[in-house]
């Protein structure tokens, strides 16, 4: 009687188990990630059935069971190769869809090749975007959370999270190309992450159908050899910093190269995530974008210097590695605030050179102006001071002139007439005007402000345009082309997709 009891049940319960594992539905009895996945129950009572039926049923019980393994086999793979194409999304299931988001982040979209949702993952070359549904809100004043997101994902580079280049890929266009459908659900899954799931439609801020706004294969990608582009690869000695599955890099101190090995991104997936100018660009302009926790650095803090790799920036502080001469290295951290301020000799493209704030004086007052550096044009310069802003002058600022005469005596002052060309030139020494004889002066230094600085500096030679020929950089093109991971996330997803099927 008994045993009736238990070969019935667990027949209803292989055949439910089946069914639900098949139709993906999330957990047994209710949504709770405590309870036992649809792929245990089932497997647990194909064991009851072989044990307790008749040799009959053990054969419908094994068949069924090989069905299972091929759909459990069948879903490890990612969801990038089975290239899932949304036709609609069901919004009065906001979750499902930011399920499907998550599954399109995870895949297909390779936003998790870059980004990290993991408060404790080591800080990458991306943003972690966990709690990213709140705090989209507080990142543009002006841009609710939803808006924020539609910019960030179809157009990255109008709004960049202190600390990073631009080096997100604009997803909607090759080589990633979502639909509008599939950023949709990305959205959702986003705002799922600590904040609220909006489902008002939104326009595209882009225009799918101008063909100048989708990326075009370059011409040197059409003509190259990916063969010859390796070698290339090694030649030219990309291999000594970069690492790509399946080349050899060369040992410690190998060849004969003019620059020194460092830390460098592995790039055997580069193009899964990047197009062909993004690539291009990083040969021939390697300062352009540089990728965060790579750029080189060299700052001034609390009087002592620090040259290093940065390793990651925010709003507030920095940190540094150094590397002391016995190779061991160290991590710094540093205030913005702690910076010093160097004195700066000429008031031209202060951006461009690193430089964050500024204090200058204007010629016609006695206070120094001082605050972050807004915006900078040729001849004048925005400070943001207090709640304002304020335009100064590069040319109207009061200027210190610090010489050196020929007895060794150094004058410190600011000027109040003449230049170094005229025979005189007066000085305000603490108060009290000096002539000084321009004969008598050995050096001279103008200082016409102070600013704090970070120039942050990509590592990679910058002479690779001379050294590559047009040629070898097609060639060198068409291999970086072929670098998508296609085997190596073969081998890498049983282990992220157990993950996530079992969730
Ligand atoms: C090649 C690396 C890369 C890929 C791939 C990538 N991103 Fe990014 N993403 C970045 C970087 C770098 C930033 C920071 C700079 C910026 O704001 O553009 C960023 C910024 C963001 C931000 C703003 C984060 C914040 O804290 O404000 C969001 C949201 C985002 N990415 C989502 C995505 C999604 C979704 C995908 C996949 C569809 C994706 N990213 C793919 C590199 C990447
Ligand atoms: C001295 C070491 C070094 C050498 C040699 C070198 N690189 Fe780099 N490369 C770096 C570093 C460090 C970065 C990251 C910082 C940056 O973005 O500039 C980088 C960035 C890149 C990127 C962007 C990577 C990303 O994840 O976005 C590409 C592509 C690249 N290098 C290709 C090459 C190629 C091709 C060569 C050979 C012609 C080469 N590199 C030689 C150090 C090197």
């Amino acid at each position: 009687m008994s045993k009736t009891v238990v070969k019935v049940a667990s027949l209803i319960l292989m055949v439910v188990s089946f069914i639900a594992y098949i139709a993906g539905v999330s957990a047994f009895p209710i949504a709770s990630e405590n309870l036992l996945p649809w792929s245990v129950w089932f497997i647990i009572s194909v064991v009851v059935n072989i044990i307790v039926w008749s040799s009959v049923m053990k054969l419908l019980t094994f068949s069924l069971a090989v069905i299972w393994f091929y759909a459990f086999v069948a879903g490890l793979v990612p969801e990038s190769s089975t290239a899932i194409n949304l036709t609609s999304l069901d919004w009065s299931d906001p979750e499902s869809v930011a399920e499907q988001g998550a599954a399109i982040f995870n895949g297909k979209g390779q936003c998790s090749a870059c980004h990290t949702v993991d408060p404790s993952a080591p800080k990458g070359r991306c943003p972690d975007l966990t709690d990213i549904g709140a705090n989209a809100a507080n990142r543009q004043p002006g841009l609710d959370a939803k808006t924020y997101l539609i910019e960030s994902l179809y157009e990255p580079a109008n709004y960049l999270v202190p600390g990073y280049g631009k080096i997100m890929p604009e997803i909607w266009k090759a080589p990633i190309a979502l639909s509008k459908l599939e950023i949709e659900a990305v959205i959702a899954y986003l705002q799922s992450q600590g904040g609220e799931i909006d489902p008002t439609p939104y326009d595209e801020p882009i225009d799918r159908a101008d063909p100048g706004t989708v990326a075009a294969a370059l011409p040197p990608l059409l003509t190259g050899d990916p063969a010859l582009g390796k070698k290339v690869f090694v030649s030219a000695a990309c291999i000594s910093c970069h690492a790509v599955k399946g080349i050899e890099s060369p040992a410690a101190g190998e060849g004969s190269q003019d620059f020194e090995v460092v830390t460098a991104p592995d790039l055997s997936e580069i193009a899964a995530f990047n197009d062909m100018r993004y690539l291009e660009e990083s040969i021939l302009k390697p300062g352009a974008q540089i990728v965060s926790g790579y750029g080189a650095v060299t700052v001034k803090a609390n009087g002592a210097t620090f040259q290093g790799t940065l390793v990651s920036q925010d709003t507030e502080q920095i940190v540094v590695r150094t590397k002391k001469a016995s190779g061991e290295e160290e991590e710094h951290t540093i205030l913005l605030t702690e910076l010093d301020e160097e004195p700066i000799e000429e008031l031209a493209n202060l951006k461009a050179n690193g430089y964050f704030t500024l204090t200058l004086t204007p010629a016609d007052a006695d206070a120094s102006v001082s605050g972050e550096i807004v915006e900078e044009t040729e001849d004048s310069v925005t400070l943001k001071v207090g709640d304002g802003t304020q335009t100064l002058s590069k040319t109207d600022v009061k200027t210190l002139l610090t010489i050196v005469n020929f007895d060794g005596d150094e004058i410190v002052g600011s000027v109040v007439s003449g230049t170094l060309d005229d025979d005189e030139l007066v000085l305000n020494v603490d108060g009290s005007e000096e002539v000084i004889d321009t004969f008598d002066i050995e050096d001279s230094v103008f200082t016409r402000a102070f600013g704090k600085k970070l120039l942050v500096t990509s590592p990679m030679p910058e002479n690779f345009p001379l050294l590559l020929s047009v040629s070898d950089l097609s060639n060198l093109l068409a291999f970086l082309s072929t670098l998508t991971g296609a085997a190596a996330t073969a081998e890498a997803t049983p282990a992220d997709a157990t993950e996530t099927s079992a969730e």
